[in-house]
């Protein structure tokens, strides 16, 4: 701060209550000073938090969901660990309404609620003494608080009951409970939950397999987890075993299928382990959530969140489960320091997932994905550069004043992935194997920023290896915008039959192999593969040949709706609005909406259907569309 300004400041001071000069050294920490640390660890752009001075350590969570009104009535009592002369602990809140804060014996302390800020929310500034160890902050949820999806009885498969669930990363956690919402902030909790009779309560921590009559739940977590990690789930829920140590849950009548669809998760946990590692948060099961959940899956320690649209029938896109899983290890262990760092969980993610894929089914499949995701990432830069965000492909982020869901794009998982990939191919699998359960074991429970993992893999091959990774290796790739020139090309065996045909098809736009065998990559690689233009005739007998519209797999009918809109084929008109309608995975919504908005006509059907299609979607994809459908 400038001297003048610590002058003018202690005068004000003088005239104000000591209340209010909290307040007022709360707003000069969090815009002044946080700026000005130049020589610590950069701070969290996306958290009010002061760490350093105060931070949680516990929490105990005492909650009744009340789906008539939509709102969570919450205690939150945090155990924390403070500097000596620290009078503040500041907590991250989004729309709470904060009803009251003591000390653990009952006693009123002082706190104040910043303004809001459109994406941070609002920080909540506690005066604490030297013997603070606990504060008990009672509040409860805004009823459109951002992490909560309130499903109707409709919006589920069973039509009778409501449905909650929690959606947190990245920086939601602090709509429904009010956090040091920083993914470098570690803690411990256990809740207590109550829920309507007839539903039953899981959380990410121990949990139960059947529903009780008095419709409350306990919950611990042992492991420190950062916030985002933090969630919930209400509903009409039945348990299937699929090992001793996991299983599925889903709303009764989906929870067959998708044991049935997830049978090899105790295959994929033995088969991480393998690879890098115990398993650290002993069970490992995964509820499959009503369709409007925004993401394919949540790593959700403990229990992973999915979406419905993983029930393909055929068990050909349990790659998403791979990849929850490996979070268990990237992302819950070793946590990315602040979103600005997201290639880190996601990166790691998507090598650890390609390689359970290896392990279990072989490399020809590990590589059908490979390529898939090279050919995703390409488009992705090229669409990217195109649209103003080149700045944006590079793999370390500066996303300061912006909504860390910017960090959401191929670039942290796919480039992630093949620059690890390519450390793997330049310098050998094992040594590279060797860092990897290293890195997860000298680091577990830590966060890691990206300049603090440059320097560990490099000690490590040095050290270890006797391998001097070079600098252009880190900066051509983290630094460095678009797709590096020793970016590894996958070798797909596999699609050489699908390459072929597209080669016959590309020759007279008519000749379709008799029989094929395909499974949903060789599909998707063919789809994707087509070419730009396609008369009706053709895309009709296309669609006699895989029959494409009526399927039931949404990877699948995805990447087909995409070119009926865009070459204006009629016949799937129905189904691309079922889809829009009853899906809510973004993922799946973004490449259709985007086709539709290319066109002025395409643009009008996209209004229409959003209208109907949006009470059903998340936060997260409404925020997205809100913007761009219109
Ligand atoms: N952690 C992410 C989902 C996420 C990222 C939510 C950022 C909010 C902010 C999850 O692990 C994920 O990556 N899901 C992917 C799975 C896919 C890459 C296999 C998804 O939802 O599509
Ligand atoms: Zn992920």
């Amino acid at each position: 701060m400038f001297p003048i300004l610590v002058e003018q400041f202690k005068l004000t001071m003088a005239k104000l209550s000591w209340s209010l000069i909290a307040f007022v050294l709360l707003f000069n920490h969090c815009t002044n000073v946080k700026k000005e640390q130049t020589e610590l660890p950069p701070a969290d752009p996306h958290s009010f938090s002061m760490p350093d001075d105060a931070r949680v350590k516990h929490l105990s969570w005492k909650a009744t969901v009340d789906f008539e009104n939509k709102v969570i009535r919450a205690v939150a009592t945090w155990d924390i660990e403070h500097r000596p002369d620290a009078d503040l602990i500041i907590f991250d809140t989004k729309g709470l309404d904060i009803k009251k804060v003591t000390s653990s014996e009952g006693n009123p302390l002082e706190f104040r609620l910043a303004d809001a800020d459109s994406l941070l929310g609002q920080a909540l500034a506690v005066l604490i003494s030297g013997d603070t160890k606990k504060v008990v902050i009672e509040y409860q949820t805004a009823p459109g608080a951002e992490a909560l999806q309130w499903l109707s009885p409709e919006q589920t498969a069973g039509k009778k009951h409501p449905f909650l669930f929690t959606q947190s990363q990245a920086i939601l956690a602090r709509s429904w409970v009010p956090c040091q919402d920083s993914p470098a902030i570690r803690f411990t909790y256990d809740a207590e939950v109550q829920v309507p009779k007839e539903l039953l309560a899981l959380m990410s921590a121990s949990n139960p397999q059947q529903r009780n009559d008095s419709g409350s739940y306990k919950f611990e977590m042992r492991q420190p987890i950062p916030s985002y990690l933090l969630a919930l789930s209400v509903g009409d829920i039945a348990f299937k075993a699929v090992s001793d140590r996991s299983g599925v849950y889903a709303e009764p009548g989906v929870v067959e299928a998708a044991a049935w669809e997830f049978a090899d998760l105790e295959k994929m946990i033995a088969g991480a382990e393998a690879l890098y590692g115990k398993y650290a948060w002993d069970r490992y099961d995964v509820i499959v959530l009503p369709p409007s959940f925004p993401f394919g899956g949540m790593e959700n320690p403990r229990l992973t969140f999915a979406t419905p649209t993983l029930l393909a029938g055929d068990r050909s896109l349990t790659s998403v489960i791979a990849h929850e899983l490996a979070h268990s290890w990237s992302g819950n262990l070793v946590t990315n320091g602040t979103w600005n760092d997201f290639w880190l969980n996601e990166g790691f993610t998507v090598y650890f997932e390609h390689r359970i894929i290896e392990a279990l089914y072989g490399r020809d499949d590990a590589e059908m994905h490979a390529l898939l995701a090279l050919q995703d990432l390409k488009e992705t830069i090229t669409d990217m550069t195109a649209s103003n965000h080149v700045d944006d492909t590079r793999l370390k982020l500066d996303l300061k004043g912006r909504n860390p869901d910017d960090a959401v794009t191929d670039i942290a998982y796919n480039k992630g992935y093949f620059f690890l990939r390519g450390i793997e191919e330049k310098y050998g699998r094992d040594k590279f194997d060797t860092f990897l359960r290293d890195y997860f074991s000298s680091h577990s429970f830590q966060s890691m920023n990206t300049d603090s993992f440059i320097s560990t893999i490099r000690d490590y091959y040095s050290t270890k290896h006797s391998v001097t990774l070079p600098d252009t290796l880190f900066n051509s790739w983290i630094f460095t915008t678009g797709l590096p020139s020793d970016c590894p090309l996958p070798v797909a065996t596999k699609f050489k039959v699908v390459d072929d045909a597209l080669a016959a098809y590309g020759k007279d736009g008519r000749t379709l192999p008799s029989k094929v065998q395909w499974g949903t990559q060789e599909w998707l690689h063919f789809i994707k593969n087509l070419p730009e233009k396609l008369t009706p005739d053709q895309l009709s007998a296309l669609d006699r040949f895989g029959k494409f519209t009526s399927s039931g797999n949404a990877e699948i009918v995805t990447a087909w709706l995409v070119i009926a809109i865009k070459n204006n084929y009629t016949p799937a008109n129905e189904k691309l609005e079922h889809f829009l309608i009853n899906t809510g995975r973004r993922k799946f919504l973004s490449p259709l909406y985007n086709a539709l908005l290319k066109t002025p006509e395409g643009r009008e059907r996209a209004i229409a259907i959003y209208r109907k299609a949006r009470p059903n979607y998340h936060y997260v994809a409404t925020s997205t569309f809100d913007a761009t459908v219109r």
